[in-house]
């Protein structure tokens, strides 16, 4: 298994089988911890980028079967933000110290492009010392131009699974992974920092098609990856289905690292959700990047993605100076900049 790792680390090419034998492993996860922070640290230091996150729409057309938000979802309360409370969003998250926001949504179509456009241009004029991240699904390689030039830096879509077999385990039709992949390819082409990402232990998953995962993450060369485990919803046809292994996701989380140190990791609030102590241990398995919830709290609850979802602990925005001092308690550096990929 060390030389697998050591494979890993001297950047040889990874077949799907040995994919599979690292990502089944339990044994060496202290030792894969250990290396996965000694290379975050190599590039990043201790420091934990945070990002201010604000969904500003619940509504959304797509049906993928994992979702709360998904569309045949009628029990969902669905909610849209104006314009200017978008705006007055990240304006108080600027003014609590963010330089780094992330804009995500379902696939509304009322958020046209250039609905967006208009909003992005908004934002960066206001708040020119900021970076701005997009996470709204699935659009058509013009409209990506557009908001590039609008001011988005950052795009994150996480592809959720490489095999396409499983893929529409998760997503009905018209959806497709060949589309899924096509976006995120357009996305680096356009020189967005572009995020790809999987949940672990979604129905229909398993080692091999993680392990497809590791080779299409190879391949893509994304800056982020964003990894949580799944959490069933009660509204969706996955509802009693078992929930993701926090552990595998650790183990993915430090793969990843090693994979390439540079890469920004979030520990996401799935991750948190599964487990207490559940973001600090994504911290130890070599994640940088904590996205605390600005979104507001009349309508934060209403972004139920899965059960239980965190919407008022640590991870909250409100709760910042906590997250700041819990950070600082584990030995991190907790930092508000915008956090720019390194190269
Ligand atoms: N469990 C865990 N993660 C989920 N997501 C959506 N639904 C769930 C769920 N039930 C994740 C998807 C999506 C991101 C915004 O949230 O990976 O890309």
């Amino acid at each position: 298994m060390n030389e697998l790792i050591s494979k890993l680390l001297e950047n040889e090419d990874i077949s799907l089988s040995e994919w599979e034998m690292l990502i089944s492993d339990e044994s060496s996860d202290e030792l894969l911890f250990s290396l996965s922070r000694e290379k975050r640290e190599a590039v990043y230091g201790r420091s934990v980028f945070l990002r201010g996150l604000v969904e500003f729409t619940s509504f959304c057309s797509n049906d993928c079967r994992y979702c709360g938000l998904r569309r045949s979802n009628r029990n969902a309360e669905r909610y849209r933000l104006r314009e200017d409370e978008i705006l007055q969003t990240i304006e108080k998250g600027h003014e609590i110290g963010f330089r780094s926001f992330v804009l995500q949504g379902g696939e509304d179509p009322y958020f046209t492009t250039e609905r967006m456009y208009r909003i992005l241009k908004d934002i960066k004029n206001t708040f020119p010392d900021s970076a701005l991240t997009l996470s709204i699904g699935e659009l058509s390689e013009d409209s990506y131009r557009s908001l590039k030039e609008a001011g988005a830096d950052r795009y994150l879509l996480r592809h959720e699974t490489a095999d396409s077999e499983h893929y529409r385990v998760l997503h009905p039709e018209p959806m497709s992974l060949e589309n899924r992949m096509n976006c995120l390819y357009t996305l680096k082409k356009l020189g967005y920092q572009t995020g790809a990402g999987m949940m672990v232990g979604s129905p229909g998953s398993s080692f091999r098609t993680l392990a497809e995962d590791m080779i299409f993450i190879s391949k893509l060369k994304p800056e982020m990856v964003g990894i949580g485990p799944f959490i069933p919803h009660h509204d969706t046809p996955f509802r009693a289905e078992k929930r993701g292994s926090v552990s595998l996701t650790l183990r993915l989380i430090a793969l990843t690292r090693l994979l390439n140190p540079h890469i920004m990791l979030p520990s996401t609030t799935a991750l948190g959700t599964a487990d207490e102590e559940g973001q600090l241990k994504g911290l130890e398995a070599g994640a940088n990047v904590i996205m605390p919830n600005l979104t507001p709290l009349y309508v934060r609850k209403k972004y139920l993605l899965y059960d239980n979802k965190k919407i008022s602990g640590d991870e909250a925005a409100e709760n910042l100076e906590i997250l700041k001092s819990e950070l600082g308690e584990a030995g991190y550096i907790p930092l508000l900049t915008r956090g720019d990929y390194i190269l």
